[in-house]
Order: C-alpha cells, then sequence, then structure tokens
C-alpha cells in the first residue's frame, strides 16, 4: 500500500513537472506580444552601452531570482512589510543591481503590450541578451512564466566560501549537476566582485597564485577598510563573455574561494569538476554552447499556468 502510494506520488511529480515544463514556449508572446524580444534586446543594448557592467549585473540577478524558489521574478519585489525580503538579504543587499533596468524594459514592453508579458519573461530574455551583448552565446528562450504573489523568505544561495559539496548539493536542490554548476559559474567572465566578498581567499588562502593575491592585497582590498572596493571577477576583460575565467581558474588566478573549489582542490574536485573545467579552457565554443543550455535548464524551473500573476509594476504585487 505504503509502496504504491510512493510510486503514485513519484509519478503525479513527473506529470506535474512535465506539465509545468510543458507551459513553457519560446512562441509564448508570439501573437501577443510581438514587439517583446525586440523591445528588451533595444532596452538592454541601450543599458549595456551606458554602462558595460550592466549585462554582467542584470545576469547575476537571473540567476539570483532563479534560486529564490524559480524564475518567477520574486527578485524585484520590493521587501514585504513583514520579513527581510530577497532585495535585502545577505548576498543580494549592497551587490545585486539592476533593478530600474528591468522597471524601464518592462515599462516599453507594457506601453506596446499593455501588461500581458511577465517581470520574470522580461528578465530572462534581458539575461539572454546580455550574455550575447557583451560577446556570448545567443539562445532560444523559453516564455510563459508567471510572477510570484511574494517574495521568498529564502534566498538558497551559495557563499563565496562554499566548498564543492556545498555548491554541488546547492545546485542539486534546483536539479542542476556538476556541469551545469561548473558550466554556469563560467558567468564569472564578467562583472566585479568587492572586496568584502574576496578578502578571506586572498589573505587566508593557499589555493590562490600567491603574486595575484598579493597584488590583491596591496591594491584594491586591504585587510581593514575598502569593503566595497570592486575588482574584476576575470582579469582580462571583465565586461567580454568568453572561456578565459577557466584559465584563471587552472592559473589559481580567481577572486572567490567558492569558484576555485572548482578546479585543483584534490580528489574532491579531480573526481568531479576539474576535468570539465580542462575542458572549456581549451574549447570556447563548448562552453558557450553549454552556457546556453545550461541557461535554459535553469530558467525552465518557473512559475506556470494560472500560478501567480503577469505584475504591472515589476516591484509589487497587483
Ligand atoms: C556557484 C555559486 C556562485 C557563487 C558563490 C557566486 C558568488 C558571487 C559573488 C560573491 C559575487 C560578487 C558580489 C559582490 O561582491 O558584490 C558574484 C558576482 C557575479 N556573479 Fe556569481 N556566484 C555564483 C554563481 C553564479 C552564477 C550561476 C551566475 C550566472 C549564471 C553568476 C553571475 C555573476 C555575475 C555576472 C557577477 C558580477 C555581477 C556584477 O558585476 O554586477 N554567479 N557572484
Ligand atoms: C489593457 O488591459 C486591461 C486589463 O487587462 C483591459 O481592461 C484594457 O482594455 C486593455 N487595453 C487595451 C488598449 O487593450
Ligand atoms: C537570438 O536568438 C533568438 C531566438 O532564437 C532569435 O530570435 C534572434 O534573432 C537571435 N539574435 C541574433 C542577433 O542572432
Ligand atoms: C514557491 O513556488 C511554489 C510554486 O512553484 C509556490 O507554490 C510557493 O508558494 C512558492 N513559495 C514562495 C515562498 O514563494
Ligand atoms: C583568516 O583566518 C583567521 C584564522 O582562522 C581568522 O581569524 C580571520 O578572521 C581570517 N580572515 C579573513 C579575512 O578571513
Ligand atoms: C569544441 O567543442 C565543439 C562543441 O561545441 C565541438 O564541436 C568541437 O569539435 C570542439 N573542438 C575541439 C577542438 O575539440
Amino acid at each position: 500500500m505504503e509502496r504504491r502510494g510512493t510510486a503514485a506520488g513519484v509519478l503525479l511529480a513527473v506529470a506535474a513537472l512535465a506539465a509545468a515544463e510543458a507551459q513553457l514556449s519560446p512562441a509564448f508572446y508570439d501573437a501577443i506580444c510581438p514587439a517583446l524580444q525586440p523591445t528588451v534586446r533595444r532596452g538592454m543594448a541601450q543599458a549595456v552601452q551606458k554602462e558595460p557592467r550592466m549585462g554582467a549585473s542584470i545576469l547575476r540577478l537571473f540567476f539570483h531570482d532563479c534560486f529564490a524558489n524559480s524564475s518567477d521574478g520574486s527578485i524585484l519585489l520590493d521587501d514585504p512589510p513583514s520579513f527581510t525580503g530577497e532585495k535585502s538579504a545577505g548576498p543580494n543587499a549592497n551587490s545585486v543591481r539592476g533593478y530600474e533596468i528591468i522597471d524601464g524594459i518592462k515599462a516599453q514592453v507594457d506601453a506596446s503590450c499593455n501588461a500581458t508579458v511577465s517581470c520574470a519573461d522580461v528578465l530572462a530574455l534581458a539575461a539572454r541578451d546580455s550574455v550575447f551583448l557583451l560577446g556570448g552565446p545567443n539562445w532560444t528562450v523559453q516564455l510563459g512564466r508567471r510572477d510570484a504573489l511574494t517574495a521568498s523568505p529564502n534566498v538558497n544561495l551559495p557563499s563565496p566560501l562554499s566548498s564543492l559539496p556545498a555548491l554541488l548539493s546547492s545546485f542539486r536542490a534546483k536539479g542542476l549537476d556538476a556541469r551545469d554548476l561548473t558550466t554556469l559559474s563560467g558567468a564569472h567572465t564578467v562583472g566585479f566582485a568587492r572586496c568584502s566578498s574576496f578578502r578571506a581567499h586572498v589573505y587566508n588562502d593557499t589555493a590562490v597564485d600567491s603574486t595575484f593575491a598579493a597584488q590583491l592585497r596591496a591594491g584594491v582590498c586591504p585587510w581593514t577598510g575598502g569593503d566595497g572596493n570592486l575588482a574584476p571577477l576575470e582579469l582580462q576583460g571583465p565586461n567580454k563573455f568568453d572561456n578565459k575565467f577557466f584559465r584563471d581558474l587552472i592559473a589559481r588566478r580567481v577572486l572567490l574561494r567558492s569558484d576555485q573549489e572548482l578546479f585543483g582542490g584534490g580528489a574532491a574536485s579531480s573526481s568531479t569538476t576539474d576535468g570539465i573545467v580542462r575542458a572549456y579552457a581549451a574549447n570556447a565554443s563548448l562552453f558557450a554552447d553549454d552556457f546556453a543550455a545550461a541557461m535554459v535548464k535553469l530558467g525552465n524551473l518557473a512559475l506556470t499556468g494560472s500560478n501567480g500573476e503577469i505584475r504591472l509594476n515589476c516591484r509589487r504585487a497587483n
């Protein structure tokens, strides 16, 4: 009896998952909002032209949205009165940026399409366009997400001090495997981190190139003060989406301890991620192809159907 119940439960869960996925489609807005994709692309092109880092910031915004429950625009909600919302939560406060860019693009989309498009879909498209505009791959975005009614009380993000097992389990909780973790971490080919995010790694770790660490200690990242000072996550081109981040990993010249966990960590990484890092460092198009596929996978965990709503203002529920 109990076994039958469990099997039926699994079947139901699989069916529910399939149904949820079936509701996302690249053609979702073709009839109701044909202006959508050109509008988002134009908005992101303007934003990146004004400030190249914005491409990186919007890519990260999408990742953080997906991990707090799912790709449901929950991170875009201003803090609710009842608890500390996603915007003010540890990994996001004074760090995640780009909210006003999404607000601006959503307003332009609504002007053509009368609030038929979710904030979550605008963000998913904006993240795709960010990568493309910075020189990375282009891909087809699955659409039809619905916006969450409330912010998630848990951001569910790994920390920059996480070990490889912790990173793996955090990604596994979202249906993402070791290869997805490695691929998606390649997003750190663009953008910047604050001294407070990498101080421990450049002062206290041994798995870091000593010259590289010394430069950061003497430069942007003093032992005390300077918490908000920025350094590029990838040395040679923080505004260029390419595979050089994986070469930095092999040379142990990356800012985040969590990133270095993916390569050269002895038995732990040699059996899981070292080989993937080497393959991406050697083959830019392999990384580009895998990154596009992993971004689709990341965004497919979404609110669909009649769940949630189409928000008018991305900062609050209707
Ligand atoms: C694997 C676990 C990850 C950890 C622990 C992590 C952690 C971090 C940290 C600490 C920063 C710097 C934040 C600051 O100092 O203000 C950062 C920046 C960034 N992260 Fe991640 N991250 C992870 C995965 C990802 C993924 C999967 C993506 C996207 C697919 C991503 C995209 C970015 C981007 C683009 C930036 C730069 C943002 C900007 O310059 O505004 N990260 N990440
Ligand atoms: C816009 O949508 C609202 C609510 O869905 C509807 O009442 C209104 O008629 C629509 N306006 C146009 C111009 O389609
Ligand atoms: C990017 O991919 C989308 C979806 O397949 C397509 O509509 C668009 O034309 C592509 N953009 C470029 C510049 O290749
Ligand atoms: C998380 O998403 C599920 C559906 O995907 C929803 O039922 C639940 O209410 C959400 N939780 C929060 C806190 O947003
Ligand atoms: C470095 O490690 C020492 C000893 O474990 C600890 O007291 C200190 O807070 C650490 N500093 C940083 C920046 O992580
Ligand atoms: C690089 O990866 C692509 C797949 O994206 C593959 O077709 C190609 O053969 C690889 N090149 C080399 C030199 O291995």
